[in-house]
């Protein structure tokens, strides 16, 4: 096992962001994963596609870069299909085979960057879709007993950005082995944003697996920067889920705020656009700004730290609660 010491993590961050770690390795196998746990130089951290991380700066660490190939299907009913899917595949290139072959599922999650074994981490959704509802079991692998652990989805916790691989597991296990059901006979989700709108747009009268991650991946593309082009983690803070009774004090004030219900007592308010009405939106300070398209998504337009990212959004935040009274939280984990 090769460890590179001293390794500067730049290019393993959508970000962007420079940071050195102690020491690195890639592991594509479970033996490989065993082998680099029981030799880890220093305290281990684990890292996926780096799609929702900010690092502040550098980590006296062991990086373990998880890269577990693979996309096989187990088994296979006339309804459905089973697929194994290795922890280290791109999470698109995952639904661009699904949508190839048929299967529905994931297509609303069409582009959304990182790898699979972190999908289920902070249940990862769109466009009205979250992956919970596609999984039927994760298998990882817990650094602490040294073995191999399956989590069927009833245990997993999920919830809206959060499952229990976020919280009372964090850090704790590797996900190797994501589980997933498919459809061969697709249920589509349309109602959410702007999908009916792009399909008719784009001349489709009637819908299939490929033309719904089409017109995902445009309405994407048209306001969500693309980090190979442009340092970014996606959305930075979590929607704030208030009470109904603040929620009717601040539409009371703001009438044409959007809001989403919950549940009977609570409603999700866009952090988009409480930053937005606060004329965040394509601000910059230094390489560190918010976006000129989306006032949720956060950008490096070069050699910002993640410091001075930090800076920017704790200035965000602040201005957010002084208007409008709430606390907004991050979305993207904070390392360093
Ligand atoms: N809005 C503004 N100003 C903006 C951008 C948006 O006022 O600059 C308003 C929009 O008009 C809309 C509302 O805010 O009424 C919500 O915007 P959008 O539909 O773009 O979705 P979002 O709530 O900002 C969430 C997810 C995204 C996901 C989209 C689409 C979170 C934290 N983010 O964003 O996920 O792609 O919905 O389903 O839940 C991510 O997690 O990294 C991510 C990109």
């Amino acid at each position: 096992m090769i460890w590179e010491s001293n390794k500067d993590l730049r290019n393993h961050n959508t970000f962007g962001v420079s940071a050195k770690c102690a020491y690195f390795t890639t592991v594509h196998s479970v033996a490989e994963v065993e082998t680099a746990v029981r030799e880890a130089p220093a305290p281990i951290l684990l890292l996926g596609g780096g799609s929702n991380v900010l690092f502040t700066g550098d980590l006296p660490a062991a990086v373990l870069h998880m890269a577990l190939p693979g996309i096989h299907i187990v088994q296979e009913t006339s309804d459905q299909v089973h697929v194994a899917v290795g922890g280290g595949v791109r999470w698109h290139d995952l639904v661009l085979w699904a949508v190839s072959h048929g299967y529905g599922g994931i297509e609303n999650l069409a582009l959304i960057p990182g790898n699979a074994g972190a999908a289920p981490i902070q249940n990862i959704g769109a466009y009205g879709v979250e992956v919970a509802s596609v999984i039927e079991a994760v298998e990882a692998y817990d650094l602490q007993n040294k073995e191999v652990l399956r989590f069927p989805s009833e245990v997993c916790e999920f919830g809206y950005r959060t499952s229990v691989f976020k919280t009372d597991y964090r850090n704790k296990l590797l996900i190797l082995r994501l589980h997933l059901r498919l459809n061969k006979h697709p249920v589509l989700h349309l109602e959410y944003g702007a999908i009916r709108d792009e399909l008719s747009y784009m001349g489709i009268a009637h819908p299939d697996v490929r033309s719904v991650s089409q017109a995902v991946i445009r309405i994407r593309q048209s306001k969500l920067p693309d980090p190979a082009k442009l340092g970014n983690a996606g959305s930075f803070f979590k929607n704030p889920v208030v009470s109904r009774a603040v929620y009717e004090d601040l539409l009371s004030k703001y009438p044409a705020m959007p809001h989403y219900p919950v549940d009977d007592s609570q409603v999700k308010i866009p952090a988009a656009w409480l930053i937005d009405q606060l004329g965040w939106k394509g601000h910059r300070q230094g390489d560190a700004g918010v976006h000129h398209r989306h006032a949720l998504v956060l950008v490096n337009y070069g050699t910002a730290t993640g410091q001075q990212l930090i800076e920017l959004s704790s200035s965000i935040r602040h201005s957010v609660h002084e208007r409008f009274g709430i606390v907004l939280e991050t979305e993207v984990n904070i390392v360093g």
